[in-house]
């Protein structure tokens, strides 16, 4: 079987290219802001989802079964301040695609969605059918594409799968793989910073939210955990099931600082900490509940300790001072 990764070269479809490698699949890679080093294997085709005639190409010379959509902008401070780059990349590189995927015949497509389509959610833990209302352009990128992939099934018949990522940490198993977005503004990158000596301190955004300890509450899953999830989802979809959207996370909820205590047991480094206002768009809380995943793509995360997901993604950051280096 062969699978096409767009945005194979990130920090998630690497982990998926090298996960779709170790399992014999076929793959090939179509990317344009990533590491070529973080590549485990598969063909790459340098270019954009912007591109259809680049798309075009690529199907031409490859024989496509499936396709695994990570390719996007995904920052969302910056998604507030430049909508129009993720309306154009998410949204119209989604639609490029998927008229592709019509045009050469390809049935199944897996799409990388996000918690940040829920917004401020009403109630935690969130199920894969409560109320969708962004708070951000990120968010309703996304929300914009799971809407109108229904409609593409429904009119052509193209089955996919949403994930919905809550917080995805952590990296391949080895630590030859892991996380070096430029610029960094996850957590947990950001405070292994801190230990490695890269970063002085971490600053802590927010300490008077309505939670345990005041700080935001996440729930972080395991990079190849959610790897896991979208092998299921293929295999759910080569099946003939219909179309489904699913939630993905651990189904516990992290305060800020339990994750700076983790890391701080984990790295035995004190991390330093300067406790600054809340950042924009964060909600409070935001906990998945991954039921469905696992009663219909019979999913169940194997990392489910904090200590577990940050050991690996301490491997990768403590034998990687510099990321890939490039
Ligand atoms: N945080 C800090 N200091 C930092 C960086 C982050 O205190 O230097 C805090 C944030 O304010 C937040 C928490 O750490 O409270 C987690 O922040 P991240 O940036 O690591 O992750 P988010 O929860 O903001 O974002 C993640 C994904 C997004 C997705 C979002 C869903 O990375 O892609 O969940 O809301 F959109």
């Amino acid at each position: 079987m062969s699978i096409l990764v767009t945005g194979g070269a990130g920090y998630i479809g690497s982990h998926c290219v090298a996960a779709l490698v170790e399992r014999g699949y076929d793959v090939a890679v179509i990317d344009c802001g990533g590491h070529k080093a973080a590549l485990k294997g598969g063909r790459l085709y340098e270019g954009s989802t912007a591109d259809r005639d680049f798309l075009r190409s690529v199907f031409q010379k490859e024989q496509v079964d499936a396709v695994i959509h990570f390719a996007a902008s995904s920052l969302v401070g910056e998604s507030m301040t430049a909508p129009e780059k993720y309306f154009r990349n998410n949204v119209a590189g989604a639609i490029n695609l998927a008229d592709t995927m019509l045009e050469f015949k390809v049935p199944y497509l897996v799409f990388s969605s996000t918690a940040a389509t829920f917004g401020e959610p009403e109630r935690t833990p969130i199920l894969d059918n409560d109320p969708q209302k962004p708070t951000n352009p990120y968010g309703e990128s996304k929300l914009i594409i799971e809407k109108m992939l229904k409609w593409y099934d429904y009119a052509h018949g193209l089955k996919f799968c949403a994930l919905r990522y809550f917080n995805v940490a952590g990296a391949w198993h080895d630590g030859s793989i892991g996380e070096d977005h430029r610029p960094e503004t996850h957590l947990i990158p950001i405070i292994l910073q801190v230990a490695q000596g890269k970063r002085e301190n971490l600053k802590l955004f927010g300490t008077d939210y309505p939670t345990k300890d005041g700080t935001c509450v996440r729930d972080y899953i395991h990079v190849e955990d959610l790897i896991d999830a979208h092998l299921l989802a293929l295999d759910y979809l080569k099946k003939g099931n219909p179309s489904a959207t699913f939630n993905l996370g651990n189904g516990t909820g992290f305060s800020n600082r339990q994750i700076i205590e983790a890391a701080r047991k984990v790295t035995g480094h004190p991390i330093p900490v300067i406790e600054k206002g809340r950042r924009a768009g964060d909600p409070a809380v935001l906990i998945a509940s991954s039921q469905k995943a696992m009663d219909v793509l019979g999913w169940k995360p194997k990392y489910t300790s904090i200590e577990q997901i940050i050991e690996t993604a301490w491997k990768w950051h403590s034998t990687h001072p510099n990321g890939y280096g490039d």
